[in-house]
């Protein structure tokens, strides 16, 4: 169902027989909103979210494409999080079955104007699933289609803002023991301690090589959400605090109580400023999956 939504962007909802359902925006290919069959937000989106071009929307599942982070050349996380995606009339078989889901399929190619800041021809495909249990399934597939058969190479996350009652009673669980690159420290690599990760001030780290399994445990609201990934060797875990939180023109200066960011992602490798990860070569099609259920 296609349907107008803030600043009359239009957006598509789609909703499964139990209840639960989920919006996502043509503007960015940006995931909103994902409720469960009780009707309860599981997204953090900001109330000072700006709905406008070139603007990336606060909130909600970003798409970080063909940059993450500001290492490189192009603007912070790429352009495909502030671009206008299309419906997919016409997607090839997909490697997971979507049959009894609600399902989208929108695709992104690059314009001439896009060409010049980042030379390179694909297709991005984006399928948006919503599972009987009310479990939100993203799987993106970029195929290079250089004429010239040219690889190229990007960096990539689904920058997910999770709800949570109380960031510093959350707990994230898999990532112990696992290196990381901080970006409070000048991507300085550290290795994680034992514990699960709990928060108490400004967090921005990319953790390398995680599990596929990743638990975000929010204690107050007795929830907790997994994130499963595939082809997306990374996570990057971010909650700006207060500091940074007040200089973001569009965030509330008390939100980052009320979210943490939990991204799959593709990032680096090797030495302590990494280099990224060579994953799109001549007409690979590169399928990474996300997918995230929610119990409580
Ligand atoms: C995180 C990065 O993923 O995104 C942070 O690790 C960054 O460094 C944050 O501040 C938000 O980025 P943006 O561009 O959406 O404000």
């Amino acid at each position: 169902e296609v349907c107008k939504g803030v600043n009359g962007l239009e957006k598509i909802v789609l909703r499964e027989v139990r209840g639960s359902s989920a919006e996502l925006y043509f503007y960015g290919g940006h995931v909103t909103s994902w409720k469960n069959d009780h009707g309860e937000e599981l997204l953090f989106l900001s109330s000072k979210a700006i709905f406008k071009p070139p603007k990336a929307i606060r909130g909600g599942i970003p798409i970080c494409f063909p940059q993450f982070g500001s290492l490189g050349p192009l603007e912070q996380h790429g352009f495909a999080r502030n671009r206008f995606w299309s419906i997919d009339n016409d997607p090839p078989p997909f490697p997971t079955n979507s049959s009894n889901k609600a399902f989208v399929d929108l695709i992104l190619k690059p314009s001439e104007e896009d060409m010049k800041v980042w030379p390179h021809r694909y297709e991005f495909r984006l399928r948006v699933t919503l599972g009987p249990g009310g479990d939100l399934m993203l799987t993106s597939r970029i195929r290079n289609t250089n004429t010239d058969g040219k690889p190229f190479t990007f960096t990539f996350a689904y920058h997910t803002y999770f709800s949570v009652s109380d960031v510093s009673e959350v707990r994230v669980e898999g990532l112990e023991t696992l290196d990381y690159l901080d970006n409070l420290r000048d991507k300085e690599r550290f290795t994680e301690q034992g514990d699960a990760i709990t928060f108490e001030s400004e967090f921005d780290k990319i953790y390398l090589s995680t599990p596929t399994k990743i638990a975000i445990l929010d204690h107050e609201k007795k929830r907790t959400f997994v994130l499963r990934k595939d082809g997306l060797p990374d996570a990057v875990v971010w909650n700006p605090w207060d500091k940074k939180a007040k200089a973001m023109a569009d965030f509330g200066d008390d939100e980052y109580k009320h979210m943490l960011c939990v991204e799959a992602a593709a990032w680096a490798i090797g030495s302590s400023k990494g280099s990224p990860r060579g994953i799109a070569q001549a007409d690979l099609v590169h399928p990474c999956t996300g997918s995230l259920a929610a119990s409580g």
